[in-house]
């Protein structure tokens, strides 16, 4: 919104106007126009056209998180939808992971389906609603399960969503069979990391990985691989826990994921991202997101 009020005062023509633009984007995505221009702005308020969208509240963070009331069993901020269990997806069946190929080079311990992954998961598995809420906008309205797999049943129009607001079709139903997928909830560099303080003890199994960096927050040991920038940023490629005694770092789909970016958030050269990138954390120009962590 900041280049609107440049433009409104000035006399700039549109050339000036794309100039500013590729200037801000230039100083490292200050032009982002943020989650409200993706098509996870699932609300029926302004956003890009054609996406799929509830027609029953305007809000955006609502489908993900609440400030009060959330899900104190999920590994998510203020987590506001029903996760499934034990490993299962929420609306039911169960999930096939990418280990069951039983490719020969796979050399990380395999965590069952969960932490973040899991938040993701419970939309884009397709088995429940995506208006499954716990709390619900405006007074009043929590309901401890969201509703359970048909959700609130509020009213859905957009391609892939279905009448019942599940996800249906198109290439973000990832399904339960994730054996197609990048494997997820998979240690990082097939294991033997552990942290103290700033210093990550143990090296990794495997060598063909890059070293991530790891510091102490609130007393948690977090880890992730660096991606340019002075400490921990979203642009860093987060590696995540289980409770205690879980299998060191793995990585999940906010690993290389960010759920809130649209465009304009600095890649790790500085060149800034192009429009239509998938929620990717970095640019993944020249494969930058493989090879932040592949040594290939
Ligand atoms: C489609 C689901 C989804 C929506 C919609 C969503 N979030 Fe999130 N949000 C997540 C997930 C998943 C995480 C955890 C990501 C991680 O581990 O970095 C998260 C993390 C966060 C965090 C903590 C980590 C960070 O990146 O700062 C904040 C703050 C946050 N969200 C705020 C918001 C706000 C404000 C909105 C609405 C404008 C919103 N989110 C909308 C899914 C969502
Ligand atoms: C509240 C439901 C919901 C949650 C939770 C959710 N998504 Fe989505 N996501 C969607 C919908 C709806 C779309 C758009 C699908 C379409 O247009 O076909 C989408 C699209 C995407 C896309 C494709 C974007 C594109 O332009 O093609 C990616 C990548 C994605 N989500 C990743 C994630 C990740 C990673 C998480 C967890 C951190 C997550 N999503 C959590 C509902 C959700
Ligand atoms: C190791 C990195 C990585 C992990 C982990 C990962 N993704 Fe992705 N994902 C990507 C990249 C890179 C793309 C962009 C692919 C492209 O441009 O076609 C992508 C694309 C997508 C898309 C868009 C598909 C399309 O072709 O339009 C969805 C939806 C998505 N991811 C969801 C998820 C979910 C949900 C998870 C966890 C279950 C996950 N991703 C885990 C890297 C990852
Ligand atoms: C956050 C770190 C990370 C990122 C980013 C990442 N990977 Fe991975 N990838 C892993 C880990 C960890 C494994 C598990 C490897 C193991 O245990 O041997 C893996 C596994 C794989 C495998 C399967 C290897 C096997 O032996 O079956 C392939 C292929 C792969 N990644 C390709 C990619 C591609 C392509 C990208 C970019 C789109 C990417 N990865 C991004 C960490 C990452």
């Amino acid at each position: 919104m900041r280049l609107m009020r440049f433009t409104g005062r000035t006399r700039w023509g549109a050339a000036s106007a794309g100039l500013l633009a590729a200037f801000l984007l230039m100083l490292g995505g200050t032009a982002s126009a943020g989650i409200a221009d993706t098509k996870h702005n699932l609300g029926s308020g302004p956003g890009p056209a054609g996406r799929n969208q509830a027609g029953d509240t305007a809000e955006i963070c609502v489908f993900c998180h609440t400030p009060h009331g959330g899900d104190t069993a999920a590994p998510v901020p203020l987590w506001n939808k029903r996760l499934g269990v034990a490993g299962a997806p929420a609306g039911g069946g169960t999930y096939i992971t990418y280990d069951t190929l039983q490719t020969p080079s796979l050399d990380g311990t395999v965590a069952p389906v969960g932490s973040i992954s899991m938040a993701c998961l419970s939309c884009h598995d397709g088995t429940q609603a995506m208006d499954n809420v716990i709390n619900a906008p405006g007074s009043g309205g929590v309901v401890a399960d969201g509703g359970g797999a048909d959700g609130r049943t509020w009213t859905w129009t957009g391609p892939t969503a279905n009448a019942a607001g599940r996800l249906a079709s198109g290439a973000a139903l990832l399904g339960t069979d994730l054996s197609n997928d990048h494997p997820i909830g998979i240690q990082y560099c097939g294991g033997g990391l552990a942290g103290t303080g700033t210093t990550v003890s143990g090296t990794c199994a495997d060598t063909d990985f890059v070293q991530p960096l790891t510091q102490v927050i609130n007393g948690n040991q977090i880890f992730w691989v660096e991606t340019g920038g002075t400490g921990k940023q979203r642009t860093d490629l987060p590696l995540y826990q289980r409770a205690a005694g879980g299998l060191g770092p793995l990585v999940e789909c906010a690993s290389c994921h960010d759920p809130h970016v649209s465009t304009g958030q600095a890649g790790p050269t500085g060149t800034g991202r192009t429009a239509g990138e998938t929620f990717l954390r970095i640019s993944n120009a020249s494969s930058a997101v493989c090879t932040a962590c592949h040594v290939k």
